[in-house]
């Protein structure tokens, strides 16, 4: 896998720190309450249990999983509900955890389907943020890092499955993908 990967852009050791500074922040925020973390599967499982370690608030963990890509690297646009919630929302306040806020088509479903669900209040908070990428009207109370337009896989993001399990973030070789 390592020969695919063109450079390194975040270490496992940034990972670790940026997301233990956004833990307190958010913990900060979420004082006196029992916030609901919402994970969006499958990409954000890396971030989600290292984010959770490190808030020290009791918090529930809820998923749901959204399809939006097919096997490419551009989003299609159309997503696909493919897991709900488990348990009501309704009166809670959920924070919606994500790897990527790429076009924002996803999170913007993904917002509008929780806010029928009637919660108390609703943030986001996502690893990356590819702003200059966005399409859809969309932006991330809490973000990890700003990155530049290149397509990333490791630390749970994917190509096609694979690279899910790189401890770090690295851009793909185009030629990976271009093949
Ligand atoms: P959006 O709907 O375009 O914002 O895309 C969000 C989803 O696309 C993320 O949850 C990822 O699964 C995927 N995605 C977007 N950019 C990348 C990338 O650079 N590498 C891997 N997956 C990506
Ligand atoms: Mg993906």
């Amino acid at each position: 896998m390592n020969q695919d990967i063109a450079r390194i852009l975040i270490t496992e050791e940034e990972l670790q720190n940026r997301i233990a500074e956004l833990a307190k922040t958010v913990s900060a925020d979420y004082e006196g309450t029992v916030p609901v973390f919402v994970g969006v599967l499958k990409g954000v499982v890396h971030f989600f249990t290292d984010f959770v370690t490190k808030t020290p608030l009791p918090c529930e963990y809820d998923f749901l999983a959204v399809s939006s890509y097919g096997r490419g690297t551009v989003s299609s646009g159309v997503i696909n509900m493919q897991k709900d919630l488990s348990s009501s929302i309704e009166g809670r306040h959920v924070v919606i955890l994500e790897d990527i806020l790429d076009t924002g088509h996803t999170l913007k479903f993904v917002k509008e389907h929780l806010l029928s669900k009637k919660p108390a209040s609703l943030k986001i908070c996502t690893l990356l943020d590819k702003p200059e990428r966005r399409q859809a009207d969309i932006t991330a109370d809490y973000v990890g890092f700003t990155i530049p337009n290149e397509f990333v896989v490791g630390y749970g993001l994917d190509y096609r499955e694979i690279y899910r399990n790189l401890p770090y973030i690295g851009i793909l070789k185009p030629e990976v993908y271009q093949k």
